[in-house]
């Protein structure tokens, strides 16, 4: 049993938004009380407990105590790429990070386009007994573009979603299919928005910014105009649709239209693109390569925009951990991808909730409430009676980010080398302490 005392409680579920107590009792959120001060007394009726000594007391003075973070859009790169992550590695530094459910992308080695190798993720998921692992299968097999999975099969494995991330479905028939065959699921379909002919071999956005630096551009239609299609093709065929990665203007456009119009669609947007613009793209440093790329000024207003005012739903962070040996290429040639599990909630915190952009309750509903229910998940929420996936954030707590104190097995962050401000420090899944002063409990 486990009695937080005396943090900021928030839940915007629940309206809840204040200083309290938190009781748990067998895994479970048992009691919520929140402007009201517990005698060790009563906390013994509430638990039905007969002895203090049973029950560990928390206190989150000076604290906020989230439900556990929900991250849909993770890389964890087993089966076939482990020298750049492991689910392991991942479930542990989704904890370290304040994410107690995390969802794995199918992109991997081979991909995960069977029933088998959904099982085989969640199954070293619940091996590695971190954060929760919720498997996304592939859309396609293979990921080729063509073929339809076996969705319902995909699903009956733990599939919760589906998705080709990390490249786009070019077929707009494809897609239309796929969106068809996922409501025999109920699971919403996760689309990578990105045109092959109009992206090209960019390697960041296209604009003066690139020319300057001579780097092949992307340009944001390849993105937009993917992003009207698929809109489309989710109200013709009454589908349900999340859009990753939102990182243009006109994207943010086209999702508000389509939601006015009643299309079951949402839209995740990543802390790296709410923080850097291309401006900040340096030659030398391939952490800032990233896909979709870092946008532009405009689009990154039209993101925070859409973020407040309900057209993006949700945030994530989208972490592609890769090797020191491909991102020490030339910017060309380095992959796409940012390691985010670790850092993303401090940058989020430090960059907009301290500096009075997004509250705390925001940063909540969309980080925990809103993934958890698009995706049907359990915990994102306080509730009693729900699974005490928890996190004790300190906002005042500083760390620099070095390669030494991470576990992820890769580095590839632009925030390496910089101090962070507001972490989280404690961290349950399940009500079992997983995280503890920022470090992974074994
Ligand atoms: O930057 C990216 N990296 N974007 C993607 O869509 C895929 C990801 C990866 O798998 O490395
Ligand atoms: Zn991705």
């Amino acid at each position: 049993m486990l009695w937080i005392k005396d943090a900021h409680l928030v839940d915007p579920a629940r309206g809840i938004s204040g200083r309290g107590s938190l009781l748990v009792k067998a895994g479970r959120i048992h009691k919520v009380v929140v402007g009201e001060e517990l005698t060790a007394a009563t906390v013994l009726t509430l638990l039905d407990g007969s002895d203090l000594a049973e029950v560990t007391q928390v206190d989150g003075t000076g604290k906020y105590l989230f439900p556990g973070l929900v991250d849909v859009h993770v890389h964890l790169r087993e089966p076939g790429q482990e020298e750049k992550e492991e689910i392991r590695t991942g479930a542990r530094a989704a904890v370290r990070g304040g994410f107690t459910s995390i969802l794995a992308m199918a992109n991997t080695q081979p991909v995960i386009d069977t029933r088998a190798l959904v099982e085989f993720v969640r199954l070293q998921g619940e091996r590695a007994g971190k954060a929760r692992v919720y498997p996304v299968g592939a859309v396609t097999k293979g990921m080729a573009g063509k073929e339809i999975t076996e969705m319902v099969d995909l699903k009956a494995g733990g599939a919760v979603a589906f998705s080709d991330d990390g490249k786009g479905i070019q077929s707009a028939e494809t897609f239309r299919l796929a969106l068809e065959y996922a409501k025999l699921t109920g699971c919403p379909v996760i689309s990578h928005c990105e045109d092959a002919s109009l992206a090209g071999a960019g390697v960041m956005r296209m604009g003066e910014h690139s020319a300057r630096l001579g780097l092949k551009g992307i340009p944001a239609t390849a993105e937009s105009v993917m992003v009207a299609r698929d809109a489309l093709l989710a109200g013709a065929t009454g589908g349900r649709l999340h859009i990753a990665h939102v990182s243009t203007k006109e994207s943010v456009q086209v999702i508000r239209m389509a939601k006015a119009a009643g299309v079951d669609i949402t839209a995740e947007v990543n802390p790296h693109h709410l923080i850097f613009t291309d401006e900040d793209v340096p030659l030398t440093n391939t952490s800032y390569k990233v896909n979709p790329p870092l946008p532009g000024r405009a689009d990154q207003e039209a993101l925070l925009e859409g973020l407040l005012d309900g057209t993006i739903d949700l945030l994530a962070t989208d972490h592609a951990p890769h090797t020191w040996e491909e991102k020490a290429q030339p910017f060309p040639e380095a992959p796409f991808g940012i390691n985010g599990l670790e850092t993303a909630l401090a940058a989020v915190w430090q960059e907009l909730v301290a500096k009075g952009k997004l509250t705390p309750e925001k940063l909540v509903e969309l980080w925990a409430v809103n993934p958890a229910r698009r995706f049907g998940l359990a915990g994102g929420t306080l509730a009693e009676g729900a699974p005490a996936d928890l996190v004790l954030f300190d906002p005042e707590w500083r760390e620099l980010v070095t390669v030494d104190n991470r576990e992820s097995k890769a580095h590839n962050t632009p925030f390496l080398g910089r101090e962070l401000q507001g972490f989280p420090v404690m961290v349950w899944v399940g009500g079992k302490l997983v995280m503890k002063d920022r470090k992974v409990l074994d």
